[in-house]
């Protein structure tokens, strides 16, 4: 058992949670190997036994500018103040006014003249779906294998990020959802390089999928991850991004890039699709937005998306006064410290420490990332790339055993580093040092076997 010894406080916590909790998250594996956070600051967590980890989750790249960040809070106790609630569905309120024109001000293109509250991500692109099949009156999304876009049954429909999570689920979906595979730069057709590998997928659409699945006008809209970061940071070529902007122009689908994870600097840019310079009709908001301090989300949308007539979107605590507030604070935090910038350069420097891991080490197939999102794959054998579990728990849980907390998604194995951006540089280096140390530890188990 590598946390929860006999007798102590973690353990106590973790037979509560197996009583108590449903037993789909808190699985055996995840009783023995973690932790009970009791508090929260900056880079770290502490746990109820008083030990203090280095967070390099930032909780799933929400609390992008450090946990419990000060200016944040403020700010939402103001609009809890201020406000309470105000249903902003029922009462406009001048703290929805307010959060849009900051998010009008930043925006990633100029077509994108309007926003639309929400409270979760889910709910943020369940929600642009919607604009796209009422506005265009075409039943049809083309998605992606792999992609995530959140577990309620409809979003699970338009990306599904693993088979079992779809298990008996299967009839909600429908059919809406044309599901294509992302290209996803290393476990590709050994025969095409990336760039011919996304070509592929995008020729696929025009030659096979509007010829003897869907006509191209019974398709709304394309939804994409410019990253797929929960598939395992999965960076797509330049010729499936320009790809995508291409058809749906041809086509007059709407372009909808869901950057609920990869939004507000995650990548080194405000958003991700700024990394290739495109604009969309429709982009999800939701986690970064508001720094982890008060739940709310949002979907920007062209004036064809969301001017043309009523959609019915949205739940009641969307817009809530409080997530407002502090998502223009931590707009104003992300300016006023160039965290954005400082995302792009400290990615920079951890790839150029980390790049050559794949030569030096025979359990890690790939090191890639953009920004402060970064995946190191493990793998059996660099031929057939095997996925090594094995070597992937070893690295995890050891990393936790010694204070660093990485994310790991189970079923690629792919190890991932999503810090605050706000990171002490030197508290981020010794982090990478420390999973490289655990990285020769699983190696040395690999090589006995
Ligand atoms: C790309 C993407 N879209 C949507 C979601 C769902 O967001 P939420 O969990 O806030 O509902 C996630 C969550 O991880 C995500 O990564």
């Amino acid at each position: 058992m590598v946390y929860g010894e006999a007798g102590s406080e973690t353990l106590r916590y973790f037979e509560m949670a197996s009583k108590f909790l449903p037993k789909s998250i808190w699985t055996p594996e995840t009783i023995v190997t973690s932790f009970i956070v009791e508090k929260a600051e900056g880079s770290y967590l502490v746990d109820v036994e008083g030990r203090r980890f280095i967070d390099l989750t930032s909780q799933w790249s929400t609390n992008n500018v450090g946990n419990v960040n000060r200016e944040i809070l403020e700010a939402a106790i103001e609009g809890l103040k201020q406000y309470g609630f105000i249903i902003y569905s029922l009462n406009l309120h001048k703290a929805v006014f307010d959060l849009v024109t900051e998010l009008l001000r930043i925006r990633p293109s100029n077509n994108l003249t309007r926003v639309a509250l929400e409270l979760s991500g889910t709910g943020a692109v369940d929600a642009a779906v919607k604009f796209a099949v009422k506005v265009k009156k075409r039943p049809h999304i083309i998605s992606f294998l792999g992609q995530y876009h959140g577990y309620y049954t409809g979003t699970l429909g338009y990306g599904p990020e693993s088979a079992d999570a779809r298990r008996y689920f299967e009839n909600l979906y429908g059919n809406a959802a044309i599901l294509l595979p992302y290209p996803d730069s290393y476990r590709r057709p050994e025969y095409m390089n990336c760039e011919e590998w996304g070509k592929f997928i995008i020729d696929y659409i025009e030659e096979w999928v509007l010829k003897y699945q869907a006509p191209p006008d019974r398709i709304a809209a394309i939804l994409f991850e410019p990253i797929a970061c929960e598939a395992g940071v999965w960076i797509p070529p330049d010729s499936f991004i320009y790809g995508l902007k291409k058809l749906a122009g041809k086509y007059g689908w709407f372009l909808i890039a869901d950057e609920v994870m990869t939004g507000f600097g995650r990548t080194g840019k405000w958003f991700a699709i700024q990394n290739w310079n495109i604009d969309v009709d429709l982009m999800p908001l939701g986690k970064g937005i508001s720094g982890g301090i008060f739940p709310i989300a949002a979907v920007y949308g062209s004036e064809e998306a969301m001017a043309s007539e009523p959609v019915e979107y949205g739940t009641t605590f969307g817009g809530h006064p409080a997530g407002c507030l502090a998502a223009i604070a931590n707009i104003r935090v992300l300016e006023k410290y160039g965290i954005v910038d400082r995302a792009a350069r400290l990615g920079e420097k951890v790839l150029k420490k980390i790049r050559d891991w794949p030569e030096r080490y025979e359990i890690v197939g790939d090191v890639r990332g953009k920004g402060l999102v970064i995946g190191i794959e493990f793998i059996k054998d660099k031929k057939q790339k095997t996925r090594n579990p094995e070597s992937a728990k070893i690295v995890y849980l050891e990393s936790i055993k010694k204070g660093v907390v990485p994310l790991m998604d189970v079923g690629d194995w792919v190890l991932r580093i999503q810090p605050p951006l706000t990171i002490e540089e030197e508290v981020l280096m010794y982090a990478i040092d420390v999973i490289e140390d655990c990285i020769k530890m699983a190696e040395k188990e690999f090589k006995k076997v």
